[in-house]
């Protein structure tokens, strides 16, 4: 750590101080702190951080090339508009010295918390009873929007982490080690993952984390091939099948892409489904003039739909409802301006740290997954 960098409570101007800035006082805040911190300070932002916030961001992009963009940087502090388990990532993936920051704790992914440490080991121990040694039958995979505590289970029990990018090659991976896979937060980026690789749904069951045994029987167990734990992505729910069958029928010649995240009916009847950064770079490289209905959330939608207005294309959020990510909304120009502030001032807010074992663990599975092509 940079010796003229402290934690001492006393010296550190409160959120509250900024809370009360207006967009404009906050904005200009961040530019003075900014130009203060120089190259010390790198500041990364997912597509879904509102526009205000993203505008300020040096790299942004999904949760792979996210990962990839902490693990290079050579900056001090890494300044993490997204949520908490990205900044977990960068924790992890950053060196030793680095310091990975998230502008406000309460940016969680409540997909995240779907499943905690203790459920996941309940599992295991029921999967030991029914199918004897899990370690040598199933390989865990969790998505990267899980808590470090479960990267690190993976680590340890032989498994690996994926994204919505790489989720194809991870279960090819942990298919490969061993006959089956537990999956976990995300059903649906699981499900819809097994069915690209030809997997039967029958083959797929849903285990129930508040049930004995998942809810399942030993027999759809042993029939299993994936087991998909049951936590899903609200904002990704909200879009429907029905939602896409009403605007083909008055766009017949219109394209739709879909995040993973969202139910197979709409993974099945988009053109293209894929990462934050595959939706991008796909809309945008489509041909002027063709128009888009896009399933993800809508902070990403607005933006690209306003980039592109001037090639003429048409992009169209795909529910009829507003529906964010409230938890990345938590990270505005307030909570921005206090965490970069007290950085210029010598003083670290919010650092996110991961326990070194669980950090090591956890770089286990991560590192698994950066390999894998
Ligand atoms: P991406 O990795 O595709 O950006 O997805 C992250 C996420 O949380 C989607 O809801
Ligand atoms: Fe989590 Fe869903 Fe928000 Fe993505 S959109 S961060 S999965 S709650």
């Amino acid at each position: 750590m940079n010796s003229n960098i402290t934690t001492t409570p006393d010296t550190v101007q409160g959120a509250e101080h900024f809370i009360m800035l207006s967009d404009e006082q906050a904005e200009a805040r961040i530019v003075a702190a900014r130009a203060q911190l120089g190259q010390r300070a790198v500041l990364l932002a997912h597509h879904y951080q509102r526009e205000s916030v993203f505008r300020h961001a040096d790299l942004t992009g999904d949760s792979l090339k996210l990962a990839r963009l902490a693990a290079n940087t050579d900056a001090e502090f890494i300044v993490f508009c997204g949520v908490h388990f990205m900044a977990e990532v960068a924790d992890i993936l950053s060196r030793p010295e680095q310091i990975s920051i998230l502008p406000d704790l309460a940016a969680g992914c409540p997909m995240a918390d779907m499943a905690d440490l203790t459920k996941v080991e309940r599992c295991w121990d029921e999967l030991t009873h029914i199918l004897g040694t899990p370690d040598t039958r199933i390989t865990p995979v969790t998505y990267i929007n899980s808590a470090a505590d479960l990267k690190a289970f993976c680590g340890e029990h032989g498994g690996i982490v994926c994204t919505s990018t790489n989720a194809p090659g991870i279960i090819d991976w942990a298919l490969a080690q061993r006959e089956k896979v537990l999956f976990f937060p995300d059903q649906h980026l699981g499900r819809w993952t097994g069915h690209k690789k030809g997997i039967p749904l029958d083959q797929m069951a849903v285990w129930d984390p508040d049930l004995e045994n998942g809810g399942l029987t030993p027999e759809e167990i042993e029939h299993a091939r994936i087991l998909l734990w049951k936590g899903h992505c609200s904002v990704h729910q909200m879009f429907q099948v029905e939602h896409i069958r009403s605007w083909r029928a008055q766009h017949p010649d219109g394209w739709v892409i879909s995040h993973p995240e969202c139910n197979l009916d709409v993974c099945r009847e988009s053109d293209y489904v894929g990462s934050t950064e595959f939706i991008i770079n796909t809309v945008t490289a489509a041909p002027s003039g063709t128009r888009w209905l896009v399933g993800t959330e809508l902070n990403l939608v607005s933006r690209l739909a306003e980039q592109l207005k001037p090639q003429d294309k048409i992009v169209k959020f795909m529910a009829p409802t507003v529906c964010m990510c409230s938890t990345m909304q938590r990270i505005d120009l307030q909570h921005l301006a206090w965490v970069l502030e007290n950085l210029a001032n010598g003083n670290i807010v919010n650092p996110i740290r991961v326990p070194a074992r669980e950090a090591e663990l956890a770089r286990t599975a991560l590192t698994r997954m950066l390999e894998i092509p």
